[in-house]
């Protein structure tokens, strides 16, 4: 299946910089044909990146809210996304179960707002520091998509992101072995549910991904794809890790 390399921006630039990092990528994106490149920029700059024109690159968002519309003050509605020109949202990010106690049920519910909105979700998981050395992780991962992911997530072509917390933004990653392990448990806890169609979800790897490491985590079983932070915010690394794909 064709990788997808996903820049997730977090709380970073501004809209000048929002235009030109996005320009800089879009410009690039033919060096890297084989993997579909996606920026996730701030809410306020998704729908200048969207508008810019020129094929090659997708714009996604980094959360909507689980009603499609309503009295939620400061919210933002997967169709409101969709209407804008996105096309993917991160949910359930660590960062976000963390700052605002996000719950897997919580999670779902804003997927199946995306499902409905036609958007594709990008559902996060993964395990904490403590987690793993409590040799927890893949039953924590496990969990987390059993509660995360809702029906529809299959045909939909859903995404999954397995980010373990503890490699975020360190420059630490698990091992190559211990990527394809949670990366295979992932795999399977997909074809058990969605049957099939599970076979061909995207399944990305998250943390701490650069031009340096990307090769051979992209080469790994199962790893379909990277969700990249810090080093999305820099196009040439950006493009090297597309290129690595
Ligand atoms: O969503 C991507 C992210 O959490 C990974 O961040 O900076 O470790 O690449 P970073």
């Amino acid at each position: 299946m064709r990788p997808l390399i996903a820049g997730n921006w977090k709380m970073h630039g501004s809209l000048a910089e929002a235009a030109s990092l996005a320009g800089a990528v879009r410009a690039g994106a033919a060096g890297a044909p084989a993997a579909e490149l996606l920026v996730c920029p701030p809410f306020p700059y998704v729908h200048l990146v969207a508008s810019q024109g020129g094929a090659g690159l997708a714009v996604g968002a980094q959360d909507c809210h689980a009603a499609a519309k309503g009295a939620h003050t400061g919210d933002v509605a997967a169709p409101m996304l969709k209407d804008i020109g996105a096309t993917y949202v991160i949910l359930g990010h660590s960062e976000r179960r963390a700052d605002h106690a996000e719950s897997d049920a919580k999670v779902r519910a804003k997927a199946e707002a995306a499902l409905a909105a036609g958007l594709i979700p990008i559902v996060c998981v993964g395990e904490s520091e403590a987690q793993r050395l409590a040799g927890e992780a893949e039953a924590v991962v496990t969990a987390q998509l059993d509660g995360s992911l809702p029906d529809g997530f299959a045909a939909a072509s859903g995404v999954v992101a397995y980010e373990p917390v503890w490699a975020i933004g360190t420059g630490r990653t698990p091992t190559e072995p211990d990527i394809a392990a949670i990366h295979a448990a992932i795999r399977a806890n997909l074809v058990r549910r969605f049957g099939k169609p599970g076979e061909t979800l995207r399944i990305l790897y998250g943390g701490s991904v650069k031009p340096g490491n990307a090769k051979a985590i992209l080469a790994l079983p199962h790893v379909d794809g990277a969700l990249v932070g810090g080093a999305s915010l820099v196009a040439t690394d950006f493009l090297a890790i597309a290129a690595a794909a």
